[in-house]
């Protein structure tokens, strides 16, 4: 089921999500069935919980190569519960991001260039990888929606923050 996603200025957005207790129930899946039906409405590169309004720490995200981005990287369709990230080193690097929570809107965002994530699917299996570019920066955005934060709150300069459409005319976006 699509669910309505919450836009920033909402006080939800802005919570310390709570740790999945119990895998594999029926309850996750239906949480995690919505936020795909959600996500792939609204043409998402991923989604955290909180921002359909449940404060589990789950995300999902996910980019499969389509010529309508011809410049994203392929990102696994990934399940990630629970999930803990280490930087593998103090490289950081700016990136534009987008967020289905502040629509119609990209920002410039320092990121962990390389990252190791860990967490739990749906069944409660581990994962664990270690990844760079696009793929660490995604992980990272939807990872800070399970801690309250929002990618404005970690642009450095504003002035690079606007419009999607007047930042980058005719060219669709992803948003995360
Ligand atoms: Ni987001």
């Amino acid at each position: 089921m699509i669910r309505p996603v919450l836009r920033m200025g909402d006080p939800r957005l802005l919570e310390r999500a709570k740790p999945v207790e119990s895998f594999d129930t029926p309850e996750l899946h239906a949480l995690l069935a919505d936020m795909r039906d959600t996500m792939t409405h609204l043409d998402g590169a991923g989604l955290a919980a909180p921002q359909i309004g449940v404060g589990l720490r789950v995300v999902i995200f996910g980019v499969q190569r389509n010529p309508r981005y011809p410049d994203a990287e392929e990102v696994p369709d990934t399940v990630l519960i629970n999930p803990r990230l280490t930087p593998v080193d103090a490289e950081m690097e700016e990136g534009w991001e987008g967020c289905l929570s502040v629509p119609g809107m990209r920002g410039l965002v320092p990121r962990h260039c390389r990252l190791r994530y860990e967490g739990f699917d749906a069944a409660g299996n581990r994962v664990d990888r270690t990844v760079g570019g696009f793929h660490a920066r995604v992980v990272q955005h939807e990872c800070d929606h399970l801690d309250g934060i929002l990618y404005p709150m970690r642009i450095r300069d504003l002035a690079n923050f606007g419009y999607t459409e007047v930042l980058f005319p005719g060219q669709p976006a992803l948003a995360e």
